[in-house]
Parts: structure tokens; C-alpha cells; sequence
């Protein structure tokens, strides 16, 4: 058999180790490999190379990124693409595709799933918030950052009596701002699904100072907003690829705070440190599974299908159901973080 696979979206932390599971799986079924070069658009424009079960292979392991590059493409593309994608697949003689990526990507693999090219998916982002699998690899990377960020913001914070805020990536849900925030003890942590209300974050603080402790952190996911009639927010626009571009909501809850406290706050925009460097033993272990499953799959021609972690056990579910809605952070679980606030 001869499979190709491809990075696409966002990179993060774990996806040459799902390379290495492929090649490396591939080889045991005597099957070969290409990887399709910056996602999507390398497939369009035919750009692959041969992956060897070799050496280089084997080391990527450690590796962040992508060996293979990936890249962003607006769907009205994307589709408008199909006929070469097709050609281009049956010239290579390819007879399965396994792309890699978040939901985007998914729902891109389902549409040519849908038109007959023979996929299994594999969830790959930081954010966590593929719908179908329990986690995706990447997010236990950025998490174990992240925390180790506020961890040393707990000590200057201390030091200069500050409320800190830190603002963590997800785009639209806060699985990285509440694992990070809980395992950081943050003593508020702000997250997309639950619109917040700045006078109640100011009180939280104020208590704290109230209280005589020395500071205060606030974590706060990148796609947070303000409860309506709450707070001026300006929004940020859609990007070319038709997602949101933000506009800084740490700093400005941070300025908020300040002019309403009147207490010296700083703040951290985290950004793109959470998706780089090495991943944690957790994600390369959970994206070489995915890796391993995906090109079996494969290899038993279970197509449409999408690898997921339920519980101990990685298993295949319809890419339909992978895509039909992201997984958001229940309230059950904001809940529980709430009773450490303050
Ligand atoms: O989806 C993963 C993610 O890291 C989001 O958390 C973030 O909003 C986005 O990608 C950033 O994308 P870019 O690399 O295009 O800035």
C-alpha cells in the first residue's frame, strides 16, 4: 500500500511523532510513505517527498513542528480543488491519506472522504477542542508551559504586589486556560464559554488585597469576551482563512482592572510558546498511538473514519462526528475551577 499523509492548520507539539508512528507502522506492513508538503495546498500542487523508515525518521520523535510544513487554506478553495486533488493522489498512486490537523482540517478530510478518497484523520491542536476524542495531542505541551509560566509569575507578582494577567491561547474554548490556570493556582481564570463580567474579576482581586494577600494572577484564554452591556470590547475581524483575529483581551481586562483597583497590574501574552519546542512525554506518546492506529486503519480500509483517545483505548469514529461541533469546556468544569478563585 502506499499512503501519504500532511500536516495542515496550526502546528503543535506531537506531529512528527505521528510521522514517525505512520512510517514506522507502514514499514512493518511492507507499505510505503509520502508526506505532502505545507498541508493542503502541497497536496493541490503535487509538492511530496518519499519518507524512509530510517534514521532521521526515528529522531523526530523529539521534535517540534512539523517536518513536513503546514499551512492554512480557506475551504472555498480547498473544494474548488478536488479534481486535482484527486489526480494528483491517483498520478502518486496513493491509496490512502492520512491528514493530520484540528477541526478545519477534519472537516476538509470528511468532505473528500464524502467524495471518495479514502481518509483516516488524525485530531492534532493545542486547544483540545475536537469534538469525539478525549484529548488531543499538543494541548498536555502547552498546558505544562503555560503552567510553568505562572508559576514563575506567582514569585515577581509577589515580589511587586501585582495582579499579573496571563493570557493563554484558545481560540474558542479554555481547556488550556483552565488546566493551566488550575494546575498554576491562578486565582481567576477567564475562558470563552462563560462571557465574564469584569466587576466580578475586580471584586475577586480586591478581596484577595483585602484579605492581606500580596497579589493576584488571571489567566485568561485568548478568545475570552465580556458579558454584553459589561464592558467596551471591540472585537478583532476574520482573517483570510475565515477565523477571528484577537485583539488582546488580556490587556485589556489588565487596563480594566488597574483603572478600577487602582493596584499595579502587568500582563503576559503568551502566544505562539505554547505551540513550540519539544512535546511532554504525554503528547508524544498519545500522538505515536494515533500514528500507529491511523495507518492500520489503513491497512484495514476502514476509510471515513478519524483515530480518537476514549478513555485507556485510542479508537476510530466517523469523521462526521469529529466535526460536527467543537468540545467545549463543560460548566460542570468551570465550576469546580471556580471554587479556588479568589
Ligand atoms: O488552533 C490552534 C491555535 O494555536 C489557537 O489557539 C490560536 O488562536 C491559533 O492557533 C493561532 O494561529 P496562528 O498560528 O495562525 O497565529
Amino acid at each position: 500500500m502506499r499512503i501519504a499523509t500532511l500536516t495542515s492548520g496550526g502546528d503543535c507539539p506531537g506531529l512528527n511523532a505521528v510521522i514517525r508512528g505512520i512510517v514506522r507502522t507502514a514499514t512493518e506492513y511492507g507499505s510505503t510513505v509520502v508526506g505532502y508538503e505545507d498541508g493542503w495546498v502541497g497536496l493541490m500542487e503535487d509538492r511530496r517527498i518519499q519518507l524512509y523508515d530510517d534514521e532521521n525518521i526515528d529522531r523526530i520523535l523529539l521534535r517540534g513542528g512539523t517536518i513536513l510544513g503546514t499551512g492554512r487554506l480557506h475551504p472555498d478553495k480547498f473544494k474548488s480543488g478536488l479534481e486535482q486533488i484527486r489526480e494528483n493522489l491517483e498520478e502518486a498512486g496513493i491509496d490512502a491519506l492520512i491528514p493530520i490537523g484540528g477541526e478545519g482540517t477534519l472537516k476538509g478530510a470528511k468532505w473528500l472522504s464524502d467524495n471518495g478518497i479514502p481518509v483516516v484523520g488524525v485530531p492534532k491542536t493545542i486547544d483540545n477542542d475536537v469534538n469525539g476524542t478525549d484529548y488531543t495531542f499538543g494541548f498536555d505541551t502547552a498546558v505544562s508551559v503555560a503552567t510553568d509560566a505562572i508559576d514563575r509569575l506567582h514569585t515577581t507578582a509577589e515580589s511587586h504586589n501585582r495582579v499579573m494577567i496571563v493570557e493563554v491561547m484558545g481560540r474558542h474554548v479554555g481547556w488550556i486556560a483552565l488546566h493551566a490556570g488550575m494546575a498554576g493556582g491562578a486565582h481567576y481564570i477567564v475562558i470563552p464559554e462563560v462571557p465574564f463580567d469584569i466587576a466580578e474579576i475586580t471584586k475577586a482581586m480586591e478581596r484577595r488585597f483585602q484579605l492581606g494577600e500580596k497579589y493576584g494572577i488571571i489567566v485568561v484564554a485568548e478568545g475570552a469576551l465580556p458579558k454584553p452591556g459589561t464592558m467596551d470590547f471591540t472585537e478583532g475581524a476574520v482573517d483570510q482563512f475565515g477565523h477571528q483575529v484577537f485583539n488582546g483581551i488580556g490587556q485589556v481586562i489588565g487596563d480594566e482592572i488597574k483603572k478600577r483597583l487602582g493596584h499595579d497590574v502587568r500582563t503576559t501574552t503568551l502566544g505562539h510558546i505554547q505551540r513550540g519546542g519539544t512535546p511532554t512525554a504525554f503528547d508524544r506518546v498519545l500522538a505515536t498511538r494515533y500514528g500507529v492506529h491511523a495507518t492500520r486503519a489503513c491497512h484495514d480500509k476502514d476509510f471515513g473514519k478519524c483515530v480518537a483517545l476514549r478513555g485507556e483505548h485510542v479508537e476510530l469514529i466517523d469523521l462526521e462526528d469529529a466535526v460536527g461541533k467543537l468540545k467545549v469546556v463543560p460548566d460542570s468544569r468551570y465550576r469546580t475551577a471556580r471554587a479556588l478563585f479568589g
